[in-house]
């Protein structure tokens, strides 16, 4: 049975060590008023990057289809400059509680009417919500291996299984917010986990089985100072300041 060290090594080679110590380190975080005047919200830059990745234009129908706690909705509000419409959902009754607080605290009176939170099971959207959005962030439930590291420094409990069952339920999220938007809208998938079998093996699986509904964006310059993947980028902590992880990609739909 592998265990976590001996499945990450064999990933990453020379580079684990140091991946591995920068994975224990405390994580890179920022204190950022979004919006002027109000409570300051403690971001990692790279989730900065990612919810920038989405690239919102003002009028958009916007969704963040796994949106608690929050800071990542912030960056989409402030990109729509308080024109068209965000809805922000989240399954976990706890951690909506937690994105309502986040809202309310962190975001003028004024852009209140923008936003919507709601609750469901992001697997809905495709079939109740067809062809509805220009913009959707899957921020995805994931193996998040530095918060776990944190809780258990030897990650005694990794499973395999984990992954490989986080990485389903992305992919069917995925595909989920492909179905739910419109023709040349943009979706951006994003993960906190440096396991390849979420990130591109996810993308892989989509790109092989919805190449009919998407394709992956050719203009990434804005991306272009990230880590490559084969299908996405990355953010890694063993670099760029200690940020990360998070992975990136990028869809536009046909
Ligand atoms: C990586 S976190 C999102 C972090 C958030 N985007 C942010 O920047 O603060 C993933 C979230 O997805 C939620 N989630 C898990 N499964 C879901 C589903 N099927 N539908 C909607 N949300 C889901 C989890 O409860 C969790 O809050």
């Amino acid at each position: 049975m592998s265990t976590f060290q001996d499945y990450f090594k064999d990933i990453y080679r020379d580079r684990w060590a140091s991946l591995e110590q920068a994975l224990h380190a405390p994580a890179e975080r920022m204190d950022r008023s979004v919006f002027e005047g109000h409570a300051q919200y403690r971001m990692d830059t790279a989730s900065i990057r990612a919810a920038k990745a989405l690239r919102v234009q003002e009028g958009d129908e916007v969704l963040d289809l796994c949106a608690a706690p929050g800071g990542k909705t912030l960056i989409l509000l402030e990109a729509l400059d308080g024109t068209g419409n965000l809805t922000a959902n989240e399954l976990s009754f706890a951690r909506r509680k937690r994105l309502e607080e986040v809202i309310r605290t962190h975001v003028p009176s004024t852009l209140q009417g923008n936003i919507k939170i709601s609750g469901y099971d992001g697997n809905q959207f495709g079939l109740k919500k067809k062809e509805y959005y220009d913009r959707i962030l899957l921020d995805a439930p994931c193996s998040s291996e530095r918060h776990l590291l944190e809780l258990d420094p030897e990650m005694k409990e990794w499973k395999l299984s984990r992954t490989t069952q986080l990485a389903k339920r992305q992919y069917s999220l995925l595909c989920s917010a492909i179905l739910a938007l419109k023709s040349g809208g943009v979706v951006v998938y994003s993960t906190c986990s440096i396991s390849p079998l979420e990130n591109d093996g996810v993308m892989e699986r989509v790109l092989e089985r919805k190449s009919d509904l998407v394709r992956l964006d050719e203009d990434v310059s804005d991306l272009s100072d990230l880590e490559r993947t084969k299908f996405g980028f990355q953010i890694f902590p063993d670099c760029a300041s200690g940020a990360g992880p998070m992975y990136i990609a990028r869809l536009v739909k046909f």
